[in-house]
């Protein structure tokens, strides 16, 4: 019998992200050091262990496993539908390959709005069986309590105020929040999450003067998304921002590569290459 290769018994896929060296792990009181610094933090979506890896090594701060998930995994239309037994092992799977970078699961709709009770018990499981190190929930002053037993029991909260994509059906649909008297409010709420407790506090869609006003009056960070320059930091939908999706993506959203149109171009030479005959070359084949 002729022995194996090392190539041949390297598990298949490569495993997690090889450690970059030397870097810390982000916590929140690195962010919030950041913003007493007035240094700006990224944080990007991540569903799965390669991209997460990547993030990672890029030096993004925050891995966000969102309920985004829901509409860029699982094919659904809204973020509506995914379940936390869905989301858990995607979590599970960002967390161990994510080095550096503070990973933070959201808690999808259904999971935390019943009652504080109902988000510990939820937040627990993120924390316990998949590795999150945060969790992120949607809502203003009526999830101050969800905030506040959270932190008390050592879970440490990123809230999300201005369009939160689970009410979409209360808001009335994908629209920017915060116009007009609606500044004061959004600054009303980001102001009781803050005192409950939240770690940071994500703006979705909000005017960037709102935003700016908010940033500055809170002591703890603003991340953006739709919200302007002036927050602390910024997070973007991954499949958005690298152009694998190539649906209707919001005019908040800065591409940054066409991963499309890379992916489309190397599976179809794939196929032409087999149809073709070129692929497996001999270089590709074992010996006998
Ligand atoms: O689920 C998600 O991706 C989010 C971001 C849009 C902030 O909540």
């Amino acid at each position: 019998m002729v022995d194996a290769t090392p190539e041949e018994t390297a598990p298949y896929g490569g495993g997690p992200a090889a450690p970059p060296a030397a870097r810390k792990r982000i916590r929140t009181h690195t962010l919030q050091q950041m913003k007493d610094r007035g240094e700006k933090w990224t944080m990007l979506t991540a569903y799965e262990q390669f991209t997460a890896g990547i993030f990672d090594e890029a030096g993004v701060e925050v891995l966000l496993v969102g309920d985004s998930a829901s509409n860029n995994v699982f094919g659904n239309e809204t973020s509506l539908p995914v379940t936390v037994d869905e989301l858990i092992p995607l979590v599970r799977a960002v967390s161990r390959s994510a080095k550096h970078a503070l990973v933070l699961a959201d808690l999808p709709f259904g999971s935390y709005q019943a009652s504080p009770e109902q988000a510990f018990h939820t937040a627990v499981r993120f924390m316990k069986e998949a590795g999150a190190h945060a969790v992120k929930l949607e809502g203003g002053i009526a999830m101050a309590p969800q905030v506040q037993l959270l932190t008390d029991a050592g879970i440490p909260v990123c809230a999300h105020i201005g369009f939160t994509p689970q009410a979409e059906h209360n808001l009335g649909g994908y629209r920017v929040q915060g116009r007009g008297d609606g500044a004061a409010r959004l600054l009303e709420e980001a102001k009781a999450l803050e005192a409950a407790g939240a770690f940071a506090i994500v703006m979705e869609m909000v005017p960037a003067p709102a935003a700016a006003a908010v940033t500055a009056a809170l002591r703890i960070p603003t991340v953006g998304i739709g919200a302007g320059v002036g927050c602390d930091a910024q997070v973007l939908v991954w499949t958005d921002m690298l152009g694998i999706n190539t649906g209707r993506v919001p005019r908040f959203v800065k591409k940054y590569a066409d991963l499309h149109g890379v992916m489309l171009g190397a599976a179809q030479e794939y196929v032409s290459d087999v149809k073709g005959g070129s692929f497996p070359a001999a270089e590709h084949s074992f010996e006998s």
